[in-house]
């Protein structure tokens, strides 16, 4: 029996474990992690990530080949195959704060693999990498090995929070990079036969290690542009009448461009979009090429401007202050169909308004206030770094109260901002709504899901992402 062992229990980690486990009942596969509340959740009723369809796979293969341990070194020494899936975040501190990815947690376990081995093993890189990692975790395995033999393999994941098990069930592709030697070929056709249970040949595609490496970071960035692309046009939308939608579906009929991930929005968030072009940006800087680097810089400065300027859309519209007025914020997490809130474009808004010293009333179907608190008191880029976790500020905690329901949140407010697109806001009963709310009752649709002639009617003013007036 081949086993499997993934150090980080986490989005990618868990989701991505179970699915292979589902689909290769003669695999055994163990997640562990160093956090003992995340393996505790993992092996209870109540799993520590939302995702739709999780559930039903974890219940299918629990117990039989699927575990959740925090017996890393035990589980480590007995694999064949060892996926690093831990996290990978942008540096707080130091060089290349701000942009590089900091590769702490990553080489922590690679110096516990090394340690711990006692037989040739499989390390693949799942997490997120700035290219070149596997050349600098080969030099930690190698030069601890005591003669074991390690294959270092790039496999980067590229399923989206909310929609994992459905990517996961039927990717677009699988990427593996590996050593164009014998062994490292030996290597990849192992790990080949595991997704082969059930991804078809054709879409498993087999590269050096670094274009694996930067495939991953180049797929972010492409996707990232193409929302900072329609953003920036839903400005000149707002300032000449046209309509974003109607010039998204005008250009995505255009079969070269594709239809798909051209919604304005308020922002993207999510705990990869930035950090990864950050990363990207500082590659290339390192590697002398300024031009490259402001080229992708510019992706992450027309994202914090459609957010700052979505901030100043509410201030200004409401009489250029917000101060004591209650704001309704519907939704936290970065999308729907997600409890995670990393990086949600939701945080920069309400700062925004909390600098205006706005009073604000948050509601999201899968986001607790404990998270929502934590979130608004971080630095940063501290978010991901457990250990720079700061004391939450009282001012902040003060202004902010959070509701179970979106009709509390809003009643006796001053306007709504619309922030993550949950079905559930779309079949609101918006005239209860208006009626228990201050005049004039504003909107500020930051996803574009509501129907703002309906909600005009009822007497709203409504303020879209692109769209006339
Ligand atoms: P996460 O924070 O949810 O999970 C990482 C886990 O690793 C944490 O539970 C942490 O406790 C654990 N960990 C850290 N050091 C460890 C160690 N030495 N041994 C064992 N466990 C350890 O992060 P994530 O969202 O799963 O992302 C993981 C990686 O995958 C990142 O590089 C990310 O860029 C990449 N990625 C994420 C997504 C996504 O949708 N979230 C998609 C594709 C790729
Ligand atoms: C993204 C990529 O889609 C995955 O392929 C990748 O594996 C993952 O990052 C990662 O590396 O972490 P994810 O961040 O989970 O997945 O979710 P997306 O669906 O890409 O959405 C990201 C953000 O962009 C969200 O805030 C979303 O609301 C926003 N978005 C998306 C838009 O504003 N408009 C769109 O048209 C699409």
């Amino acid at each position: 029996m081949v086993k499997i062992c993934c150090l980080g229990a986490g989005y990618v980690g868990g989701p991505t474990m179970a699915v292979i486990a589902l689909k290769c009942p003669a695999i055994e596969v163990v997640v562990v992690d160093i956090s003992v509340p995340r393996i505790t959740a993992w092996n209870s009723d109540q799993l520590p990530i939302y995702e739709p369809g999780l559930d039903d796979v974890v219940k299918q293969c629990r117990g039989r080949n699927l575990f959740f341990s925090t017996d890393i070194e035990k589980h480590v020494t007995e694999a064949d195959i060892i996926f690093v899936s831990v996290n990978t975040p942008t540096k707080a501190r130091g060089l290349g704060a701000g942009k590089a990815a900091d590769l702490t947690y990553w080489e922590s376990a690679a110096r516990m693999i090394a340690d711990v081995s006692k037989s040739d093993k499989i390390v693949v890189e799942k997490s997120t990498v700035p290219v070149k990692t596997a050349e600098a975790i080969e030099k930690i395995l190698t030069h601890n090995s005591n003669g074991i033999n390690f294959q270092i393999l790039s496999n980067p994941e590229f399923l989206a929070e909310g929609t994992a098990i459905q990517d996961l069930f039927n990717p677009d592709r699988v990427l593996i990079g590996g050593r164009e030697t014998p062994e490292g070929r030996r290597a990849v056709q192992k790990l080949k036969e595991v997704y082969a249970h059930w991804v078809p040949e054709d879409r498993i595609l087999t590269t050096n290690l670094w274009s694996a490496e930067l495939s991953k970071l180049a797929a972010n960035a492409f996707l990232a542009q193409r929302i900072s692309s329609v953003n920036a046009i839903s400005a000149l939308c707002e300032a000449t009448g046209a309509d974003v939608t109607e010039v998204a579906y005008a250009v995505g009929r255009d079969s070269r461009i594709g239809p798909k991930f051209l919604n304005a929005s308020v922002g993207f968030g999510g705990s990869c979009f930035q950090k990864d072009i950050l990363n990207l940006v500082y590659i290339c800087e390192c590697n002398g090429l300024p031009e490259v680097a402001n080229y992708w810089k510019q992706v992450i400065k027309i994202n914090d401007y459609q957010k700052s300027r979505f901030v100043n859309r509410v201030v200004s519209s409401m009489f250029n202050t917000v101060s004591g007025k209650k704001i309704a914020v519907l939704g936290f997490a970065f999308k729907k169909d997600t409890g995670d809130t990393r990086e949600t474009p939701a945080i920069d808004v309400c700062k925004g308004l909390l600098g205006d010293k706005a009073a604000i009333s948050i509601y999201d179907p899968q986001v607790t206030e404990d998270q929502i608190q934590r979130d608004l008191a971080l630095s940063k880029f501290d978010w991901d770094h457990p250990a720079h976790l700061q004391p939450m500020s009282p001012t902040t905690v003060k202004q902010v109260t959070v509701s179970w329901d979106a009709y509390e949140a809003t009643r006796g407010a001053h306007g709504i901002c619309i922030l993550t697109e949950w079905d559930e806001f779309k079949a609101l009963d918006y005239q209860k709504i208006y009626d228990s709310m201050q005049k004039p009752a504003f909107v500020f649709d930051g996803r574009n899901i509501v129907d703002a002639a309906k909600l005009r009617d009822i007497g709203f003013i409504v303020y879209s992402i692109g769209k006339p007036l």
